[in-house]
């Protein structure tokens, strides 16, 4: 009898936690105030946009061009994600708001929950997936601080198939454990600039010790996909992987629901804009009058001191140029912890609601980063990726600013940082 019992309970358990995880992810695409402008062709040698014909997955290739606003997450997909531990967590922060004497409630959707500690996860494994069923054996992308080869690396094992990393060589020299973790996960990592590339081969001609940088990455990833015909997985920017990032937004929409709570504010950190794309496109579908903070590095002011154009995705000039607020190819951004958010543009999507002024946005420089990474380890027991460090840094400051509001502000933590201390060096 207990046996049934505790089975019944494991079976309603099991189900109930199934549900929360979407049966669809949400395009915004066909939400948008205007049509996103299209991506523009870099005629070099060979047409870019004939390029991603060749080295995206069909079916990602399908989605980035789709009008449709509901798309199906594929069962198998759905399994890896349980696997991958959604749905993740949506935390009352009673800590930080005890910390705060605030009044009203701070929530935080935990993407440091998943396997991997980021959200990154969310678009790796779907594109393996379809990358797998296309009968390629392996494939291949570039990676800077390491979260986004690392998810790769995972979702390729689980794909069955192989992955390539070309790992920025200065990362790849100072983050010894990144590169162990996706080779732990069965990823194949090159420091780049390599000489398994025509185009890293020249790189290192000319410099030996080379540094390497996320463009001349994207540069040789793009060269071995086309050289042995594998599949390229792109970790930001494009409208398929903010998509399969909604799966953060349905999921906290779903959780909201069950807490009975309605958001006054979400916020989350801006790199290529996919986390933050993810999390709140479905709940701005839903809640229309909701507020939208996105932060950004101050130390890559690219909404605040970008411009909104075409320009290159990539600073090698090899994919498509896209309509978005940028910095400019050749932006080069001091060093700063939060590698993630280094990148000089922003997603189609996410620059366009920027620029009609229906998403706000706030650059947080590193002392205040550090300062809420502190806070926000010391009141809820979570040491945040330095790149989520903004958004927390932005809610912090948003609290203080309306305290007496008794609003209800969510916040998108991307990642935890265990892996990312050096932050932390000086501190006491
Ligand atoms: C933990 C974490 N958060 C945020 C980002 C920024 O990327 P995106 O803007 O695409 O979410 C990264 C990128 O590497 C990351 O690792």
């Amino acid at each position: 009898m207990f046996k049934y019992y505790t089975m019944m309970v494991d079976y309603m358990l099991s189900t109930q936690k199934n549900d929360l995880i979407p049966e669809k992810w949400y395009n915004v695409v066909p939400d948008l105030p205007e049509q996103l402008p299209p991506p523009l062709d870099n005629e070099k040698n060979k047409s870019s946009i004939e390029l991603l014909n060749s080295i995206l997955p069909r079916e990602v290739l399908k989605q980035e061009f789709t009008f449709q606003r509901f798309l199906k997450i594929p069962d198998e997909v759905r399994e890896i994600y349980e696997q991958t531990g959604r749905p993740t967590p949506l935390v009352r922060a009673r800590g930080l708001e005890k910390y705060l004497d605030y009044s009203g409630k701070i929530l935080y959707k935990y993407e440091g929950a998943t396997i991997t500690g980021s959200h990154k996860i969310n678009t790796a494994v779907p594109q393996a997936i379809y990358a797998a069923n296309e009968g390629v054996e392996k494939v291949v992308t570039e990676t800077g601080a390491g979260q986004w080869g690392t998810a790769t690396s995972v979702a390729a094992s689980f794909a069955g198939i192989k992955a390539k990393v070309f790992m920025v060589r200065i990362s790849y020299q100072q983050k010894p454990l990144r590169k162990k973790i996706m080779q732990l996960y069965g990823g194949e990592v090159s420091p780049s600039p390599s000489d398994e590339t025509e185009f890293g081969r020249s790189m290192l001609k000319q410099n030996p010790d080379h540094p390497g940088s996320l463009g001349i990455g994207i540069g040789e990833a793009v060269e071995y996909a086309l050289d042995h015909n594998l599949r390229y997985l792109v970790g930001s920017v494009f409208n398929s992987v903010l998509t399969h990032q909604s799966i953060i937004g349905l999921e906290t929409e779903k959780q909201l629901e069950i807490m009975g709570t309605e958001p006054d504010v979400l916020i989350g950190c801006v790199g290529g804009g996919s986390n933050f794309g993810g999390f709140s496109f479905p709940l701005m579908k839903k809640f229309k009058d909701v507020e939208v903070i996105a932060s950004t590095a101050a130390e890559v002011p690219k909404f605040t001191k970008g411009e909104y154009k075409y320009d290159y995705v990539d600073t090698a000039r090899i994919l498509p140029s896209v309509k978005m607020f940028s910095l400019g190819a050749d932006f080069m951004p001091e060093k700063i912890y939060a590698g993630g958010l280094r990148y000089h543009g922003a997603a189609p999507s996410l620059s366009m609601l920027v620029n009609t002024g229906r998403i706000k946005t706030v650059d947080e420089n590193q002392e205040s980063v550090i300062d809420a990474l502190k806070i926000f380890s010391r009141t809820q027991g979570i040491v945040a990726a330095p790149e989520s460090g903004h958004a927390i840094a932005t809610a912090i400051d948003y609290i203080r600013r309306h305290k007496d509001e008794k609003k209800t502000v969510v916040v998108n933590v991307s990642g935890h940082g265990l892996l990312d201390m050096s932050i932390f060096r000086d501190e006491q």
